[in-house]
């Protein structure tokens, strides 16, 4: 595992920026796995940025994101593919077509999660999987449990999830219950990991998951057995650790 230290969550995002520059420009139609919530908005920003001063291009490149919300469609402001389409795909070269995001309004859940699993396979697999990090140590949406689920499946989100995101909604009512999510298995299979920690309120879960016990109940802890991880953290996340 590789620990970055950077001084501001800003500062993070230009370090994993100069990441995802390195892979685009050695492979330009690479897949990204892509994730959602506050810590990876400086990283899309910091891309947008080098698409339009030309040193990245996005026109080749293909995308799975980690997750969404059951029951939410594309086009509603609180899913997921909303928000990849308001913070990143909208401002940069990247054909829709070649973006896949799990479907919210699946009708039969398992076939969708199956086919998910096959989209990834059939891109020839993810090349860098980006990762935030709940504060119970969930990734995507896997939450702790007793163990750690294989491949895209449908969850039951944990109250203390559901109340961390209900900033973004009218209510607590209106979270949804459950989601969609790559499994353990999908992130461990990219052949890069790159998971980014910010502010204090995450201090705790990041020495919990990379320097406590590799368990199911703090899913990230199973990244430390990955070949190719790269953990960015600010100030603030890392003021734990010695
Ligand atoms: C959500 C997402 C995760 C994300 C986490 C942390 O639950 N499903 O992918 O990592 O929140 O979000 P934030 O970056 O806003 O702290």
């Amino acid at each position: 595992m590789k620990l970055i230290k950077a001084a501001t969550p800003a500062e993070a995002g230009k370090l994993a920026a100069d990441i995802f520059e390195e892979i685009i420009r050695k492979n330009p139609a690479c897949v990204l796995g892509l994730a959602t919530g506050s810590t990876p908005l400086p990283l899309y920003r910091e891309l947008i940025e080098r698409e339009k001063a030309g040193k990245i291009n996005f026109a080749q490149v293909r995308s799975a994101n980690l997750d969404e919300y059951k029951g939410l469609s594309g086009d509603h402001p609180q899913s997921y593919r909303y928000f990849m389409q308001e913070n990143l795909f909208n401002h940069i070269s990247i054909d829709p077509a070649n973006t896949i995001v799990p479907d919210g309004l699946a009708e039969d859940a398992e076939a969708m999660c199956a086919d998910y699993e096959k989209k990834i396979a059939d891109m020839g697999g993810v090349d860098i999987q980006l990762l935030g990090i709940g504060h119970d140590g969930h990734i995507g949406f896997n939450e702790p449990c007793d163990h750690f689920p294989a491949v895209t499946h449908e969850v039951e989100l944990e109250e203390i999830t559901r109340e961390a995101n209900k900033r973004f909604f009218a209510s607590l009512d209106e979270v949804p219950t459950a989601a969609y999510t790559m499994g353990v298995g999908t992130v461990m299979a990219a052949r890069k990991v790159l998971l980014i920690a910010t502010g204090k309120d995450k201090a705790e879960i990041v020495k919990k998951s990379f320097f406590g016990p590799v368990k199911p109940e703090v899913p990230a802890s199973i990244l430390q057995f990955h070949p190719d991880v790269t953990v960015i953290v600010d100030e603030a996340a890392a003021s734990l650790l010695d």
